[in-house]
């Protein structure tokens, strides 16, 4: 099937503009796991780092499966979000037990695992074993309702996704698409001028952008001064390095005169796996 010109466009734009990352070096199924685990509320500065240090560590899920819980989020220092550790890690351990130690390459095995969602198992699908589907992140998502001008539900997204691919280009198209939302169809700027997509667009930058609510519904970022997600961090951050007396508490989660909020914000990372008693006394990583 011949491409359209629109997907021509964008193809040629991306050739000429790539950025060069290691994940897009690969083919690897765990490598590019591991990259989308990262990537998830990750700036790609911060990730390319700790993704070598991370896969010379653990090569395959078989390594990362069989290292305690503690070393995973010991390695997962300086990319937020913890909870992402554990789940790679829990994905590894069922890869290993029900999949031979292989990513699994299709769409409902991969949907099975841990934290691994529609956008995960696509990108997966696409970048690692190079199938035709369409991946939607959010800026993926905004390009597509640009473009499209209209506002979709997610079941339509995907299939408009899926079927903007072009036959046999799924790697390229969406790397292309990722680096499109990114550099030039940004969410505040979106730099019409030098789009390669802009004759093929509703929108150009003009009227209702659909890709924003009609009513402003601003939705200023959840800050993290103050939040509890910054305790539950600097938690997770003192017992990296050694455990902690419940005595400590207040104190290491910045919260003196406090105890019930640190109790409260104890219990979740309990819950979620990222914290262990210690004994009656204290807490540590979970081993
Ligand atoms: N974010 C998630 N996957 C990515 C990729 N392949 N390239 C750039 N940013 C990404």
């Amino acid at each position: 099937m011949g491409h359209t010109e629109q997907q021509k466009a964008l193809i040629q734009w991306w050739e000429e503009s790539s950025r060069d990352l290691p994940w897009r070096q690969t083919r690897d199924p765990w490598s590019i796991m591991v990259s989308e685990a990262m990537l998830q509320q990750t700036q790609v500065s911060r990730v390319i780092p700790k993704y070598k240090c991370f896969l010379k560590k653990y090569p395959t899920p078989q390594e990362c499966a069989e290292a305690p819980l503690s070393s995973i989020i010991d390695d997962w220092e300086g990319l937020g979000y913890n909870r992402r550790a554990i789940n790679l890690h829990r994905s590894a351990q069922k890869i290993v037990e029900m999949h031979h130690g292989l990513v699994p390459d299709t769409l409902s095995a991969l949907l099975k695992l841990p934290g691994v969602g529609p956008y995960t198992s696509r990108a997966i699908l696409c970048f690692a074993f190079e199938e035709d589907v369409g991946v939607v992140d959010v800026n993926i998502h905004r390009i597509i309702s640009r473009v499209t001008g209209e506002k979709l539900t997610p079941e339509e997204m995907q299939e408009k996704a899926d079927n903007f691919v072009p036959e046999g280009q799924g790697w390229v198209w969406n790397q292309a698409l990722m680096d499109l939302g990114s550099d030039v169809c940004k969410s505040r700027s979106a730099d019409c001028e030098n789009c390669p997509l802009s004759n093929y667009c509703r929108w150009k930058g003009e009227g209702l952008d659909p890709s924003k609510p009609k009513i402003s519904t601003t939705n200023p970022k959840e800050k993290f001064e103050g939040s509890d997600r910054q305790g539950r961090g600097k938690l997770v951050n003192a017992l990296r390095k050694r455990k902690i007396a419940c005595s400590e508490l207040e104190e290491v989660m910045g919260w003196t005169g406090d105890p019930e909020r640190c109790k409260r914000v104890v219990a979740g990372l309990i819950k979620d796996g990222l914290v262990e008693r210690n004994g009656k006394t204290g807490y540590r990583l979970p081993t």
